[in-house]
């Protein structure tokens, strides 16, 4: 598809080295959930360039928005179909433009998506590779092999799907249509670490680096900020695909290198992108999605030639605990200092159940939940949580609808869930649609402002009061509670700045933490908490007591002070 624009947009920071990305506060647009221009019950591009005056007004620096090329939508877009055009459903490369140019006009730096480990089994290739039949040149660019066994009937390898299953899939024989739907005997397997419409590309063939080179200059042409690099720990896979040899692989994903994960070689890729990127003006980012065993390999991908940020998995993961999380804070410093990238901190996003969720239920049952729990109390620590990440210093990633303290929906029937996941019976729970429900604009409404024509998931009551409107001037709401918090970090630019914090001496269950001319108070116990008056109080998740010369903390807590 070409469509004809006009020349690129401005640049926020054109020609100047500002290092902006060293302390942004970033927010993340699901574009399908975040506002829906056109009234199909989808959201859009449209819908979120009429929305930017909000994110400019609640104070982030740049926003990162989730794929929305053109895609059949078997993974809400990260199965890309052509990465140079944009999805009908959420509009075309004119409606691109026209957001790049309005976020720029607002001083917002746009961050999007990029999916290279993986294209949709509809894209051009796939499609091709498949017409071709083994042996062709097009099946190259892919990972497809034989099958082990007799006639072939077995995977070439152990290797399992993060979504659940194998991560092969046998197609058609040559003259067939082929695709996952359709697998048959006769045919090779391709591999697929996630749907079987994601087939992996091979990124040891040429033709897939130039192109991802050239799909780079695209965006940068149109005036994108950077990327974030979505699976960026998978593009290499170990030589000759060795079986990893053991079973429930998923749970070794967080602790292990694994044959298809994190392997050293994809170092030179992002190397070769960064060169891309420092030939544009207005400093272009790179940030990767890498989960990977430890912060110190997170670190790798950050080094000075190569991406910018990393997410902090480890810091998202880490319970409410004082323990764990000065241990993920200091660890995380430590693991990017020596290679000067600032640390990154981030505690939901469209993967995940939101951070007021996970903190309303019990430790240990992972990322993705069913259970509702304890609201209130999900809602104080995730403020709480929320006034701690904001004080540490480096780049925030903020999730949509977490400034308005939104709850995951747990409860959406089976038949209107989407994640793949959810329908395979082993892998990630698949319950990853509980974020993604579009979020509440106003009081009521159709979808609560969403758009005109209802909601692609089916909203809860709750919403009305949760929503953007219904917030707004209220003092002590969780969207005031955001406004204020990235107000005072802009007036204080040491606060996002340094790899380093000071901890000093405090009761149980209590951290205090110390910056230039700031300290935070975070009290994770279920019970007040006394001190002497550290400071001039700034802002806080919950109102603190005033004694005589001490304060009480409330439970689930953080205060912020001048010293
Ligand atoms: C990343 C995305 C996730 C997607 C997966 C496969 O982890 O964040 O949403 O399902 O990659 O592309």
């Amino acid at each position: 598809m070409t469509q004809h624009l006009a020349a690129p947009a401005h640049h926020p920071t054109s020609g100047t080295h500002t290092g902006w990305w060293r302390d942004a506060v970033i927010y993340q647009v699901y574009p399908r959930s975040f506002a829906d221009g056109n009234g199909d019950g989808m959201g859009d591009l449209a819908g979120i360039r009429d929305r930017l005056p909000y994110l400019r007004e609640l104070g982030v620096d740049a926003v990162w928005l989730s794929p929305f090329y053109a895609s059949p939508q078997a993974d809400a877009g990260y199965d890309v179909a052509d990465y140079r055009a944009i999805d009908p459903a959420f509009g075309n490369l004119h409606d691109a433009d026209a957001l790049i140019r309005a976020a720029h006009a607002l001083d917002l730096r746009v961050i999007v998506d990029l999916v290279p480990n993986h294209c949709s089994d509809q894209h051009d290739w796939f499609r091709q590779a498949l017409r071709e039949g083994p042996g062709s040149r097009l099946r190259e660019r892919f990972h497809f092999r034989p099958g082990k066994g007799e006639h072939g009937e077995l995977p070439p390898n152990d290797w399992e799907s993060v979504f659940g299953g194998p991560a092969w899939t046998r197609v058609e024989a040559p003259d067939g249509n082929g695709g996952a739907s359709q697998p048959e005997a006769g045919g090779e397997w391709y591999l697929h670490l996630f749907a079987p419409e994601q087939p992996d590309l091979n990124w040891e063939h040429p033709a897939v680096q130039d192109e991802f080179r050239s799909i780079l200059r695209f965006w940068l042409d149109l005036g994108a900020d950077g990327f974030r690099v979505d699976v960026a720990h998978g593009l290499v896979k170990a030589p000759g695909l060795p079986d990893v040899g053991g079973s429930d692989q998923l749970k070794l994903l967080g602790s292990d290198v694994m044959p298809f994960f994190d392997q050293d070689g994809v170092h030179e890729i992002y190397r070769s992108w960064r060169r891309i990127l420092d030939e544009y003006e207005g400093e272009r980012v790179l940030v990767a999605e890498a989960w990977t065993p430890t912060v110190e390999r997170t670190a790798l991908y950050v080094r000075p030639d190569e991406m910018h940020q990393a997410f902090n998995f480890q810091y998202l993961t880490a319970n409410w605990d004082v323990k764990e999380l000065r241990e993920v804070i200091d660890g995380s410093l430590a693991a990017m200092r020596p290679v000067g990238a600032p640390t990154t901190w981030v505690l939901s996003n469209h993967d995940v159940s939101r951070h007021a969720t996970r903190f309303a239920n019990p430790p240990g049952l992972g990322t993705q939940l069913r259970e509702q729990g304890d609201r209130g109390l999900g809602l104080r620590r995730a403020r709480a949580a929320t006034l701690l990440m904001l004080a540490l210093p480096g780049s925030a990633y903020i999730y949509q609808g977490e400034e308005l303290g939104l709850p995951d929906v747990t409860d959406l029937p089976d038949e209107v869930r989407q994640d793949p996941s959810f329908f395979r019976a082993e892998g990630q729970d698949g319950f990853r649609d509980g974020c993604r429900v579009p979020i509440p604009w106003t009081r009521s409404g159709s979808s609560y402002g969403f758009g005109s024509g209802g909601s692609w998931l089916p909203q809860p009551d709750s919403w009305g009061e949760l929503s953007v409107e219904a917030q707004t001037g209220v003092p002590g709401s969780t969207l005031e509670l955001y406004r204020a918090a990235l107000a005072v970090r802009r007036e204080h630019p040491g606060l996002g700045a340094g790899d380093a914090v000071t901890w000093l001496d405090a009761p149980e269950g209590v951290l205090v933490l110390a910056r230039d001319g700031f300290l935070c108070t975070t009290n994770t116990t279920d019970a007040d908490v006394e001190l002497p008056v550290p400071g001039t109080a700034l802002l806080s998740s919950a109102t603190p007591w005033f004694g005589d010369g001490t304060v009480r903390l409330p439970a689930d807590s953080t205060v912020w002070w001048a010293v």
